[in-house]
């Protein structure tokens, strides 16, 4: 499930992020195309803003293994629509696993995706994340309190696996504390679950501001190159 409803505000362009041009493509393009070629993956949902008019245009639109849906104004809503969407479409009582990765992550690697299925898949489910690599300093009125141990520090990425129906607990759970949730595995802590740290890849980026698009186009160049 890809939430793609976000405005993009941080790139400063009036265009949302997942329809900019990246190697020829729209990056959101890019971020689908693992899951729509993992033939272990059921089908693939993209979660839409409701004033979207780009997502039609793409060829993407048309693939058979894709359907969309209209997403909310966080990306928690966003993606609680995206798995009703899901569980309507699974067989009931069947055990669903749901992977929800960000539209605006372009370079993921399916052997990623690969590795958080096979050391992910029970209870506690689990997300790509990378261990922090600086020293940290926590802060304090802008100098530093202390240096904190960053060997108990990971940054959280997508895509991040769990149950469908445990997922969707703790998110209306969430919800209805109305406790900001940023991602899935926040949801699932809060709901007393401890989700596997899947050591992903530096290239897993977040396109967020102007300049990452470059970084984006470095990977994707790189990935070509390998593949
Ligand atoms: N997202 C969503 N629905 C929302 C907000 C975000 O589906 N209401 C999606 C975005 O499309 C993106 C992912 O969640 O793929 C991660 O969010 P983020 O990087 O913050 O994207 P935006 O919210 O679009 O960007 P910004 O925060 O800069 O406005
Ligand atoms: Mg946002």
């Amino acid at each position: 499930m890809i939430p793609a409803a976000g405005g993009g505000s941080r790139m400063g362009v009036a265009r949302p992020k997942q329809y900019l041009p990246l190697r020829g493509r729209a990056l959101l393009e890019w971020s689908v195309a693992p899951f729509l070629d993992l033939e272990w993956i059921d089908g693939v949902v993209v979660v839409l803003a409701r004033n979207d008019t780009e997502f039609g245009k793409l060829p993407l639109a048309r693939h058979p293994r894709l359907t969309t849906i209209v997403g909310g104004s966080a990306r928690a809503d966003s993606v609680l629509a995206g798995l009703a969407l899901v569980a309507e479409r699974s067989i009931a009582g069947a055990e669903v696993r749901v992977l929800v990765h960000d539209a605006a992550r372009p370079c993921v690697s399916w052997a990623d995706v690969e590795r958080l299925r096979d050391e992910a898949s029970d209870r506690d489910g689990g997300l790509l994340a990378l261990p922090v690599a600086d020293t940290l300093k926590r802060a304090h009125q802008g100098r530093v309190a202390e240096t904190v141990d960053r060997a108990q520090y990971w940054r959280a990425q997508t895509p991040q696996l769990f149950r469908l129906d445990l997922l969707l607990a703790a998110l209306r759970a969430a919800a209805a504390r109305k406790t900001e949730v940023t991602d899935e595995a926040s949801a699932m802590e809060q709901a007393g679950y401890a989700p596997r740290l899947v050591r992903g890849r530096e290239s897993n980026i977040k396109v967020t501001f102007p300049e990452d698009l470059k970084l984006a186009e470095f990977w994707l160049a790189q990935q070509q190159y390998l593949s």
